[in-house]
């Protein structure tokens, strides 16, 4: 049996097999209205199917032409508990049950975006977002990824706008103002996998199976920024066995889409602040390439297993960059992320004795989103790297990387299934397996109890330059010249910059002059702007608020919005400026950065 806090559904009883929308999307009245056909299966003998909701307006449910009872219950944290009275099921008997509702006003998932907002000003924009628990928000479901359900969609918009969703395409039908676009999902998906896109957009192939779509004025240089997907898609098939869900594509978002990316199947949202002019940010589409396998074929049973979408997910994201641009560069990646991703998170944001720094949370009484952090993704991927290790050969761990993901394709799995296959399929290994100590890793709060070993040659030359800027004197610095900062890739930029910051704050007279040679708030990559932005607040140094708030107007990723809101709140004299703009920003903000900043402040 299955325990998920973070739903309310009776799925140990009952399984939605299959879902079929019908929507029509209404930007006057910022809302999708429609039905749904719930297929449900059940599992045991059952008289009730209890469902998700978030602010829904339910018309009524049906089994055919009878309206079925049903009751709402209010749950503050997590939306609605919905119990439906479907009759008398049997053991493995299924029914249909259709429900006819509408979006909420609040609909967390979706941000319905006034044209004023996109890029190209011409049409308004909608697009979703339902990890971790908003699918609820958009329909009656269940939404834990212990569910697994396939999705045909058919979805009517403005004729002006073209339609996606996280399925295959089965084409279009204009009938005046309205164009209908029909989708189907044949490989079940958790309800976090359900996505919706709808803007003027373009389409560019990248290849026979991959696609980049964009506002028109920016698709050429998206198609740029994003050539190497096919490439990528290959090394991943290369590592993790066949892809099996027919096209990926990828689609640029407005700058409010509050992620990097989001593993959305057959469709990746990805936010324009990858678009950097020189591909130097494509580890996030290995990232979300790598989901294809990892979470979204094999998926965590739980929230509370978040670990095994995310750490596996960075871990094949460097395989790849690694098998395509180098060893060295994996290992550089895989240091960083450990130094100036994983310890931080562990020392700064959190403390070492924090429930959310194990790699297995309790989420009981928890929103996923406020949980949410590098540690699954870090300490995850580090785990695994250090398992690697110890195994001593990078082939043998890829093969079972490879049968590990085929085993448990299609199924959702807690970390005690990966444990017991990992044991089975290094039976030969049982000393070193027996070293290895899982419930440190897995279960306790703080740094890991093993640092994998890392090659540190690339970051080496980062230190070596950073230590020019922190441990010269001042007058020393006016000295440094750009050229070798500026050779360096903007990977290694962002690493000399995180030197600098976790040393002292510099002095003003540096930070000036840091400022000044390297002109960083000119850099096209926007980790290189937010590595400064972050150093120079972490120094109160109050000639770069004006900048930071214009930073965090401009891209709306919770990972610069989060840290950057949370120091200038934090700073006496920026606080009052940073309320005000957020105050300012905050219509034009994703629901969920809105949600996570205003707990922040
Ligand atoms: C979903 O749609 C496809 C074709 O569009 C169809 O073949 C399939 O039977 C549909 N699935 C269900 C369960 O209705
Ligand atoms: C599994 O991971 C996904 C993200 O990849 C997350 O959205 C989901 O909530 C997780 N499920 C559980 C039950 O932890
Ligand atoms: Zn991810």
């Amino acid at each position: 049996m299955i325990v998920d806090p973070s739903s309310a559904a009776n799925f140990n009883e009952i399984k939605i097999a299959h879902i079929d929308l019908n929507w029509d999307v209404d930007f006057t009245k910022k809302q999708i209205a429609g039905s749904a056909v719930l297929k449900v299966k059940a599992n045991q003998k059952t008289r009730k199917l209890v469902l998700d909701g978030k602010a829904l307006n339910i018309q009524g449910f049906f089994e055919g032409d009878k309206s079925l009872d049903f009751v709402v219950e209010k749950n503050d944290l997590y939306g609605e508990k919905i119990t439906v009275q479907i009759g008398d099921l049997d053991a493995g008997a299924d029914k249909d049950i259709l429900v006819r509702y509408s979006t909420g006003e609040s609909a967390s998932a979706l941000q319905f975006l006034d044209r004023e907002l996109t890029k190209d000003k011409h049409e308004p924009f909608l697009f979703s977002q339902c990890q971790s628990i908003h699918a609820r928000s958009i329909v009656p479901c269940m939404d834990s990824p212990s569910v697994k359900q396939t999705y045909n969609a058919t979805v009517s918009v403005p004729s002006e706008l073209t339609c996606l969703m996280s399925a295959i395409s089965e084409g279009s039908s204009v009938d005046g103002p309205k164009t209908t676009y029909k989708f189907k999902q044949p490989v079940p998906i958790p309800a976090y996998l359900l996505a919706i896109v709808a803007g003027r957009l373009e389409k560019k192939k990248i290849s026979d199976r991959c696609a980049v779509w964009a506002e028109p004025s920016v698709v050429d240089s998206a198609a740029y920024e994003f050539a190497d997907t096919e490439k990528m898609l290959k090394t991943a098939e290369d590592l993790a066995g066949p892809y099996v869900w027919g096209r990926y594509d990828l689609v640029v978002l407005p700058p409010s889409f509050p992620f990097g990316g989001m593993e959305n199947p057959c469709l990746t949202f990805v936010t324009p602040t990858l678009l950097a002019g020189d591909r130097s940010l494509a580890n996030v589409i290995a990232h979300e390439i790598a989901h294809s396998w990892t979470g979204n074929l094999v998926t965590n049973a739980t929230w509370e297993h978040f670990w095994l979408n995310e750490g596996f997910t960075v871990f094949l994201e460097r395989k790849i960059m690694g098998r395509l641009y180098g060893e060295q560069q994996r290992q550089f990646s895989a240091l960083v992320g450990y130094e100036d991703n994983l310890l931080p998170c562990i020392h700064d944001q959190f403390d070492c004795h924090h429930p959310y720094t194990k790699l297995i949370t309790d989420l009981k009484g928890v929103d996923p989103d406020d949980s949410y952090s590098v540690v699954p993704y870090e300490k995850g991927s580090a785990f695994l790297m250090y398992i690697e290790q110890q195994i001593g050969s990078n082939e043998r761990f890829e093969e079972f990387l490879k049968q590990y993901l085929t085993k448990f394709k299609y199924q959702s799995i807690t970390t005690d299934d990966w444990k017991a296959y990992l044991e089975q399929f290094f039976a030969d290994k049982k000393p070193v397996l027996g070293n290895i100590d899982f419930d440190t890793w897995l279960k306790t709060a703080g740094v890991p109890p093993n640092k994998p070993k890392y090659d540190e040659t690339l970051v080496e030359a980062c230190r070596g330059l950073a230590k020019k800027w922190t441990d010269s004197t001042d007058s020393a610095v006016d000295s440094i010249t750009p050229d070798e900062f500026q050779k360096m890739a903007a990977a290694a930029q962002v690493k000399v910059l995180q030197c600098i910051r976790s040393a002292d704050p510099l002095s003003m007279h540096k930070l000036e002059a840091l400022d000044r040679t390297y002109s960083l708030l000119a850099s096209k990559n926007c980790e290189v702007q937010f590595a400064w932005l972050q150093i120079a607040v972490k120094a109160k140094w109050a000639a770069v608020i004006p900048s930071a708030l214009q930073f965090v107007t401009n891209y709306g990723r919770l990972k610069y919005l989060r840290p950057l809101y949370r120091n200038l709140f934090s700073w006496k004299e920026a606080r009052p400026a940073a309320v005000a703009k957020f105050v300012e920003n905050m219509p034009s903000m994703h629901p969920i950065s809105v949600q996570v900043i205003k707990r922040l402040m």
